[in-house]
């Protein structure tokens, strides 16, 4: 079913604030947002599914942590077994009310779990035959991310998928920089203004914490994943499929 089109994003044409967050306004803009913001975002979403609908299992749960406004669970419901329970969580109930406004359109009737829990303190994913964490991991804060991979890797069952998508730093200075420039030519591409761009990069700055390939690499074969692949890249925009 389609959806009616989402709010232009005009959040940072003022300076923010203080630091971003995922609060009503947000809400209200994020599908224009996320998909202007994120390179290949549909891309990133079908090849999420199609990933999925791999490993997804009859009588396991498929969790989404981020899920947001239920972009991903939207799209994932037309290819996976109606016997495989559909969880989202997300830290902020402004994202989740717009998640079930979306959901409650969804022709299949599928029951969506929908659960607010903040990350950093809660174990949610038990009995998954696939996690999906896009774009969410780089706004834990650091020194938490190592437990919360081993929660969930502890929770997903063997043979169970994690899809973790994540913006990126490089340690070459040459490349990191190159890439920050590259990426915000792609914004200017989507009519985000030079002072749009520059606003929003302040709000983010102390939020949005971006690791190295090889960080994010580390944590996984640390938790114990057996397999571990790049799926997408980028320039500083990085998909790793890791397999339990
Ligand atoms: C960039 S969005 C994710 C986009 C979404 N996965 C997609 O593909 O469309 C990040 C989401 O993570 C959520 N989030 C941030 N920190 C969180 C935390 N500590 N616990 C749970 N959710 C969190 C935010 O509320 C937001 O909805």
């Amino acid at each position: 079913m389609t959806q009616p089109s989402p709010p232009k994003d005009q959040l940072f044409q003022t300076p923010a604030n203080g630091d971003f967050r995922f609060d009503d306004k947000t809400a209200a803009v994020f599908d224009d947002m996320i998909a202007r913001s994120v390179p290949w975002y549909d891309e990133i979403q079908r090849m999420t599914g199609e990933i999925a609908a791999d490993f997804a299992r009859p009588d396991t749960s498929l969790f989404d942590l981020g899920c947001s406004t239920g972009t991903s669970l939207l799209a994932l419901d037309p290819i996976i077994d109606p016997a495989v329970r559909f969880v989202g969580v997300d830290s902020s109930q402004e994202m989740l009310d717009k998640a079930r406004q979306k959901l409650a359109a969804c022709p299949s009737g599928r029951a969506f779990d929908l659960v607010q829990a903040d990350l950093h303190q809660t174990q949610v994913v038990e009995n998954a035959s696939v996690v999906v964490m896009n774009l969410t991991l780089q706004f834990i804060r650091p020194l938490y991310r190592e437990r919360v991979i081993r929660n969930l890797h502890q929770g997903l069952n063997e043979q169970g998928c994690l899809i973790l998508v994540e913006k990126l730093t490089l340690g070459d200075s040459l490349f990191n920089r190159l890439f920050i420039r590259y990426y915000y030519h792609l914004k200017k591409r989507q009519g985000y203004s030079e002072s749009e761009i520059a606003h929003k990069r302040e709000a983010l700055e102390n939020v949005l914490i971006p690791y190295r390939p090889e960080e994010n690499l580390e944590l996984l074969n640390n938790a114990g994943f057996r397999h571990v692949e790049e799926f997408f890249r980028w320039y500083n925009f990085s998909g790793l499929i890791a397999v339990k």
